[in-house]
Formats: structure tokens, sequence, C-alpha cells
């Protein structure tokens, strides 16, 4: 077994047991760096547009809620690089698929850049318009960070004696952290510098 099934595997028990996963170096460093590189040439292209929030006719933009920048890959187009993430994401959705029974059929994802300043309020992945989204993944890009640098994901959970309960992750590079989407209310805390990731959403509908 290598080292890629050894870190679907915890995803998978973690998914199993609580609902989410926090997986530090689930991609190598070369590969991160492959990403990052091209993330950055994709930005400095300009193609990146402000982040929305509901979609269809409920789409709208509200820097209010959040204001990280996003470009959404397409699976017809996607660049070698981009192919062997998706390829990453497709395994650990079969794995998903065996052991938690979630029916995910397919995949979306976007590159996600927060910059100076920004944030994303406390939300749920899953809203009315797309409950679709099952299953959410981040994947982190940053080559450093530090706790001064802020950014962190907070994540919320509710004991079971009903007192709710949080945990910060920092976007620390190569961390991967999956959660299921309609149920872990999250938020991105200020970053105090560019923070940098993929997000992606495994569906149960095509
Ligand atoms: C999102 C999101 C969290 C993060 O894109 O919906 O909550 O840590 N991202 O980037
Ligand atoms: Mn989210």
């Amino acid at each position: 077994m290598d080292d890629r099934d050894k870190n679907n595997d915890k995803v998978v028990q973690d998914l199993y047991e609580k609902g989410w996963s926090v997986v530090d170096n689930y991609i190598s460093e070369a590969f991160r760096k492959d990403l990052l590189c091209e993330q950055k040439e994709l930005l400095m292209h300009g193609q990146f547009r402000l982040a929305g929030i509901g979609s269809g006719e409920t789409f709208a933009i509200k820097p209010e809620i959040r204001s990280d920048k996003v470009l959404w890959m397409d699976e017809n187009l996607l660049t070698p690089i981009q192919e062997v993430y998706w390829n990453k994401m497709d395994r650990l959705k079969s794995a998903i698929n065996q052991r938690c029974f979630l029916g995910l059929k397919s995949f979306e994802a976007h590159f996600a850049m927060y910059p100076q300043g920004s944030f994303y309020l406390r939300h749920l992945d899953q809203f009315q318009s797309v409950q679709y989204r099952i299953v959410s993944v981040i994947l982190y890009l940053n080559d450093t960070w530090e706790e001064s640098d802020g950014g962190e994901l907070r994540m919320y959970f509710t004991r079971p004696d009903g007192i709710e309960e949080y945990q910060d992750f920092f976007p620390v590079g190569g961390r991967l952290v999956v959660f299921l989407s309609g149920e872990i209310p999250h938020e991105v805390l200020p970053t105090a510098k560019e923070r940098i990731s993929i997000t992606g959403w495994m569906k149960d509908r095509d």
C-alpha cells in the first residue's frame, strides 16, 4: 500500500466516524509546488473573479460575507497538472463511496485566493440551491504559514450535550481538509497575507 492509499484510508475512516478529517502532507511537495505555480500563473493573467454565494437565480456577490477570488476548473479542459489533482480526488471519492455509502457521483472544484484582509463568514457549503454538495475537500497550497498570518479555517462541532465547540486549522501547504458539506459549519478568519487553496465538492448527482 502506498502513502496515498494510507492517506485516503485515514480520510475515509475519519469521515465515517466523525464527519470530518484533516491530513497533512496529503500531496508531495513537488506536486504542491506545481499546483501553486499553475495557480499563480492563472492569477497573473487576471482570470480570477470575486466568489459568490448561492447558485442560479440566487447567486450574488457579497464581499461583506466572503471576499475570496476563485477560478473554476473545467473538467473538459484540465491542464495536465489539474488532471493529476482531479484523478486524486476521483480516487478519494471512490474510497469514500466504498465505506460511507454516500452515493457520490461527480466532482467540481475551483482555485481560491484570499487576498490580504479577506475572509469568509460562518456558513455551510450546502445551501438551498446546492443541496447536492455532499463532501467538501480543501487542499492548501501555501509555501509557508505562520500563526500571525491568521486565515484559519474554523470548523464548528456540536457536542452530544448540545454545546458548540470549534477547532482552528491553518492553511498549511499540503494539508487536506475534508468534511460533510451539510453538517459542519465553518468560516475562514481574516488572513494577513495571500492565502491559496483549491476547494472541491463531491456531489450526489451528475
Ligand atoms: C469554501 C470554504 C474554506 C477554506 O470555499 O466554501 O469554506 O479554508 N473554504 O478555504
Ligand atoms: Mn465553505
